[in-house]
């Protein structure tokens, strides 16, 4: 899960744009980068690459380090998230050959790593860091050790050998090339006015030019004084599926917001109401998708997960339908019965969480059609999926995803009602949504929540109860919390708090009590009251206040749509409490990145 960037082009800069790229991807690690250039001036056969590298994050403005002061037309960078080896300089990427012509970078896992470096080791080569990765620029440099094979030729051979899902992408000093080849995680390659970008996401190229190619598995490009798509393992060259972009680089910024958290909680109004207004085609076909299969089946990971289990209440309650729910990494233990006439609805923001991607290729191979709820276009999922289905909340940089939840459960929603031909319904109780969650935007409100987070800033564990749809609901408000405020919050269904979960409360346990006005409310107030009982602090979030309540935060009656300022009360809450609790960036909790792309 790590970020990657890459320029070879015209324009002598290769270093800062590499490092304002890895500034858009850092969403997707950040405990340590680096950047490899070619230096220019030095134009000798012997051309060598020069490289920084830094533990921690990548400083706001660019350092006045000696890289950034060459002249280079083409550099490599890193953002890395830690899988094999500490976070330590010598960790970091690029790792170099040992002649320092042969740069690389990598996101994934090399399986067969130790075998491979004790054979490179026997040959006398050197190595200076506990990674997987480093064993790339010395298999490099050996396969062209003979003179027989170039470059490309050198990196394609080494690719091939390689087990696990990867992506590698090398410069090579000498021919002034960047080539790159992937089985798993993914690459974008920009195809721009004179010079060429390589990216893990489209977001930071996007600024240069909006013509890119995704790649696909098993397939590697060459990037010199043109563009070569290969398809591996033989690599014969094949047909270039350009793609133009629809985002736009200021989604990548953050504007006035000190954060992005906090900018991507106030663009869900317009999510919402996007969905509202102009999803009603896409929710028939999904419908009819539905209405048409041999059992359905919705699947993610973590936020998304929770967006399907909401939907297979929303399924059953409305439309009378039974949809199954699984988690992601629980899928491949459950899929036996998947079978031709099947469909699979994979959820997922970025479309790159490999314990989606997995199970979803098999199930595919299994003959189920795949119908996916992605956000980001040309993503894996996206590319697997039969009928693609975007969720049209734009880039979502904060690791703690918030907008993306709100599309995936509006579209959810909008679907259920149009399977009973009440499509107006879902419009009407969407635009009252997101007319709601405005209003919880504004700074008086914002202010009531910024006190609540004071108040119980300093407890170690929050407890959140909801019943029916509203357990989806306490499942994504916990799931916040600890992302963005590393309390350990816990959500669970209001029925089983007898069953254990009350041993646990103590006097002034703060205790978050979903209560639409639903067929859950009587019996989620008297949850409440079997907390208060044993000295819980009630906060009440709904559109009833109720004397159980300590601490009240109204919403607006959205009948099951009530869930959507529901959770961007939830969303504030968490935001409000990192910041209580001194937590630097909310943007980037520790230990997580935005795409989880290895196992
Ligand atoms: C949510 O805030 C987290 N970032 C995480 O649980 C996330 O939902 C999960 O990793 C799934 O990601 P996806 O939607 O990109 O597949």
């Amino acid at each position: 899960m790590c970020g990657i960037f890459g320029y070879v082009g015209q324009r002598t800069d290769a270093a800062q744009i590499v490092f304002d790229g890895l500034k858009t991807l850092e969403y997707r690690g950040y405990d340590s980068w680096g950047i490899a250039v070619r230096d220019q001036k030095s134009e000798t056969k012997d051309q060598k690459l020069v490289v920084e590298k830094e533990i921690g994050k990548l400083p706001d403005k660019i350092p006045q380090s000696s890289i950034f002061n060459l002249q280079s037309s083409l550099a490599l960078g890193h953002t890395r998230w830690a899988t094999h080896g500490g976070v330590t300089d010598a960790n970091a990427h690029p790792h170099l050959d040992c002649q320092k012509h042969i740069a690389v970078v990598h996101n994934g896992i090399i399986e067969n790593f130790q075998e491979l470096k004790k054979e490179l080791i026997e040959k006398g080569h050197k190595f200076i860091s506990e990674t997987d990765t480093e064993v790339l620029p010395h298999l490099i440099e050996e396969e062209m050790k003979s003179g027989s094979k170039g470059f490309a030729t050198a990196v394609r051979d080494t690719f091939n050998m390689l087990q696990g899902m990867n992506a590698i992408v090398v410069a090579y000093a000498p021919s002034r090339e960047i080539v790159a080849a992937k089985n798993g995680s993914p690459l974008v390659v920009g195809i721009g006015k004179d010079e060429l970008l390589i990216a893990s996401d489209a977001a930071g190229i996007s600024k240069y030019t909006k013509d890119v190619i995704f790649l696909a598995d098993h397939q590697m490009v060459i990037l010199g004084e043109t563009v070569k798509l290969l398809e591996l393992p033989k690599g014969n060259e094949i047909k270039q599926e350009i793609t133009r972009l629809t985002w736009h680089f200021e989604d990548s910024v953050k504007g006035n917001y000190p954060h992005f958290l906090l900018k991507e909680i106030h663009e869900q109004p317009r999510v919402i109401e996007q969905i509202a207004l102009t999803y009603a085609e896409e929710a028939k076909k999904l419908a009819s998708l539905i209405d048409k299969a041999f059992g359905t089946f919705m699947l993610g990971c973590g936020t998304a997960s929770y967006a399907a289990l909401a939907g297979t209440y929303l399924f059953s309650s409305i439309a009378k339908k039974h949809i199954n729910f699984t988690i992601g990494s629980e899928f491949k233990y459950l899929e036996d019965y998947v079978k031709k006439g099947t469909l699979v609805i994979p959820i997922s923001q970025s479309g790159e969480t490999i314990d989606v991607v997995e199970p979803v290729e098999k199930a595919r191979q299994k003959g189920a059609t795949i119908a996916a709820l992605v956000n980001v276009l040309g993503s894996t999922l996206y590319r697997q999926a039969d009928h693609k289905f975007l969720l049209g909340a734009g880039q979502e940089k904060a690791v703690v995803a918030t907008k993306s939840f709100m599309s995936m459960f509006a579209i959810l929603f909008l679907t259920t009602y149009t399977i009973i031909n009440k499509a107006g319904v879902a419009k009407k109780e969407l635009l009252n949504a997101s007319a709601n969650v405005k209003a919880i935007l504004k700074d008086s409100y914002q202010a009531t929540i910024k006190k609540l987070a004071a108040e119980i800033k300093n407890r170690e564990h929050i407890y959140i109860l909801g019943r029916g749809l509203s357990y989806a609901t306490a499942l994504e408000a916990s799931l916040k919390m600890k992302e963005a405020s590393y309390v350990h919050a816990e959500g669970f269904a209001g029925g089983e708090l007898k069953h254990g979960v009350i041993a646990l409360i103590e006097k002034g346990t703060p205790c978050i009590v979903f209560a639409p006005l639903d067929e859950t409310y009587e019996e989620i107030i008297s949850n409440a009251q079997e907390v208060k009982a044993r000295g819980g602090f009630i906060i009440g979030i709904g559109p009833r206040n109720n004397e159980v309540f300590d601490r009240f935060l109204e919403t607006a009656d959205c009948k099951e749509a009530t869930l959507l300022p529901q959770v961007a009360i939830a969303q504030l809450l968490a935001y409000n409490l990192a910041l209580a609790r001194g937590i630097e960036d909310p943007d980037k909790p520790r230990n997580l990145a935005k795409s989880v792309t290895v196992k």
